[in-house]
């Protein structure tokens, strides 16, 4: 007996090499961390439960039948974070580049069906030069096994991507399909084609970092939601972001500790609005003051920062937080915010995770660039997301809720259940200025005249009573209390059961 305990972990010592010490080396002195290193980094100490450990591939050409390592380059299985279950893939760079096989896939496909049945999110640690070249059509069909996977669960468990090496071809398209992409700086790059391919066929010089490194996805495509600077800062930083999700879309998201008291007040936001309508002031300010202790997680932090999306606890429970950025283009909608603000409040709807919407805009971006890229049918995709949503929905007015950008925040009209306002809040069709000069344009040469009429349509329409004279806005609420009186509304909604209404899909304008 003793012999065979002995054998079972000289196999598995020899597994846990993968592609041998010199391979690990190179991976390390990259200043990666190996598919393992990552994986303690990433579960709860010791819950890691491996699955298909002496998994290898069944090719044959090009010499791979002496290439068989325990494996087969990616490390799969279930694990904890903060004790809650997650299913987890993490590619073996130094097992053939990362490169997927059939039974590679195989094995990432044995855990997402595992993780879907059981109800608990996926996790992929990708390091991979993609389909593996030897194998030809069966890597393919293995690729194309994971992205029908990634569809099925999609909206059923959370599904997270961490690019933590070079990812080419199929090895971007299976994160593509998943709910977040996080990447680490200078050592992760994500593209369809790599540098050498783009050189012969569109003659572009471009490097691997300008044209698939973490700034360019996260700051030009918005492919990827957030970059961190090494792998354990990544793999922290998803430990967190896990924390605020559920397990599954039938899961509440976890109620954590909180020793901030809801019902605190913060006189500084008495004076966050600026005097002057046109002066700019941070909503990130007034998002940490809402949230338990300033905990926020920013989701595309670098990416069009005219809004705002991420996630903040208050008493305990998981918000979803949509918020204009008064600081950034006046915090107006364009293609990219609407784009940028539709995703995030449809995943939040698909995972029951609670919506605040923070309004400060001066309506959507004119011009012809707008236009031409279809603001049109782009802006109407955050309407399409804040209409079509069941979760409790607060919204808080600041100061500009003008013109159709009104209606998209999460008006009342379109389904939110609590809509608050802020006596500085100025609910119109338009700004003062600009209605004067449609309304009165026959006085346009009478600046004295033009003034007195702004003045009157400001006096008349530059404040949020008019809105709550007719029951669109709840209530006007001092600024100090906002944390209070929006912590009381989630709490109020928290029975809030919506059946969405049967039908096979909508077509919302993609
Ligand atoms: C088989 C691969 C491989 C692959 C890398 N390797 N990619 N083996 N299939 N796709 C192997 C290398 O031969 C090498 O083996 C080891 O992995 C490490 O690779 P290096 O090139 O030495 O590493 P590095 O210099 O860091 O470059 C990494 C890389 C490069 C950028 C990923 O290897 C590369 O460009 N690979 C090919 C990428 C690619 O074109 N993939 C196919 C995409 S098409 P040894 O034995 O020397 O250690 C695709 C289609 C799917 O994915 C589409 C579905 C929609």
């Amino acid at each position: 007996m003793r012999a065979v305990l002995e054998q079972l972990e000289a196999r598995r010592v020899e597994a846990r090499l993968g592609g041998g010490q010199k391979r690990i080396d190179a991976q390390h002195a990259k200043g990666k961390l190996t598919a393992r290193e990552r994986l303690d980094v990433l579960l709860d100490e010791g819950s890691f439960e491996e699955y298909d450990m002496y998994v290898t591939h069944r090719a044959t050409e090009f010499g791979m039948a002496s290439q068989k390592i325990a494996g087969d380059g990616v490390v799969t299985g279930w694990g904890t974070i903060n004790g809650r279950m997650v299913y987890v893939f993490s590619q073996d760079f130094t097992v053939l580049g990362g490169s997927l096989s059939e039974t590679h896939a195989r094995k990432i496909c044995k855990i997402m069906d595992m993780a879907v049945k059981n109800g608990a999110p996926v996790i992929g640690l990708n390091d991979s030069g993609g389909a593996r070249i030897q194998e030809g059509v069966d890597s393919l069909a293995g690729y194309a096994d994971v992205f029908k996977r990634n569809v099925d669960a999609s909206g059923v468990v959370p599904q997270i991507s961490v690019i933590m090496g070079p990812c080419a071809g199929g090895a971007v398209y299976s994160p593509a399909m998943t709910d977040f992409i996080f990447m680490v700086r200078d050592t992760s790059y994500m593209f369809v084609t790599g540098p050498d391919v783009v050189k012969t066929v569109t003659n572009e010089i471009v490097t691997a970092e300008e044209l698939g490194g973490a700034g360019t996805h996260t700051q030009k495509s918005s492919v990827a939601d957030g970059a961190f600077e090494n792998d354990v800062e990544a793999l922290e930083a998803i430990r967190q972001l896990f924390d605020f999700l559920p397990l599954n879309n039938r899961d509440k998201p976890p109620v954590r500790p909180f020793h901030d008291d809801p019902a605190r007040l913060d006189m500084r936001l008495d004076t966050l609005v600026p005097d002057s309508a046109n002066k700019p002031y941070d909503m990130k300010e007034l998002i940490l003051a809402i949230a338990d202790e300033g905990d926020f997680f920013e989701i595309q932090d670098a990416y069009v920062r005219n809004i705002i999306t991420g996630f903040l606890r208050l008493e305990g429970q998981t918000v979803g937080v949509v918020g204009n950025q008064p600081m950034v283009l006046a915090g107006c909608l364009d293609i990219d915010s609407s784009r940028k603000a539709a995703r995030f409040v449809r995943f939040c709807d698909a995972f029951n995770i609670p919506l605040l919407t923070l309004v400060d805009v001066p309506g959507f971006l004119p011009g012809t660039a707008q236009e031409y890229g279809g603001v049109i049918k782009h802006g109407a995709k955050l309407l399409f997301a804040y209409a079509q949503a069941t979760v409790p929905m607060v919204t808080l007015i600041t100061r500009k809720a003008y013109g159709g950008a009104y209606d998209v925040m999460a008006s009342k009209h379109i389904g939110a259940d609590v809509n608050y306002a802020w006596p500085t809040a100025e609910i119109a069709v338009m700004g003062a200025k600009g209605a004067t000069e449609i309304l009165y344009r026959s006085e346009l040469a009478d600046a004295g005249k033009i003034t007195a009429r702004t003045r009157e349509y400001e006096a008349r329409f530059a404040n949020p009573f008019v809105a709550a004279e007719r029951g669109f806005i709840d209530e006007v609420i001092m600024p100090h209390s906002s944390r209070k009186r929006i912590a009381r509304a989630f709490a109020a909604l928290r029975g809030k059961n919506l059946e969405p209404r049967w039908k096979k899909h909508d077509t919302m304008p993609l």
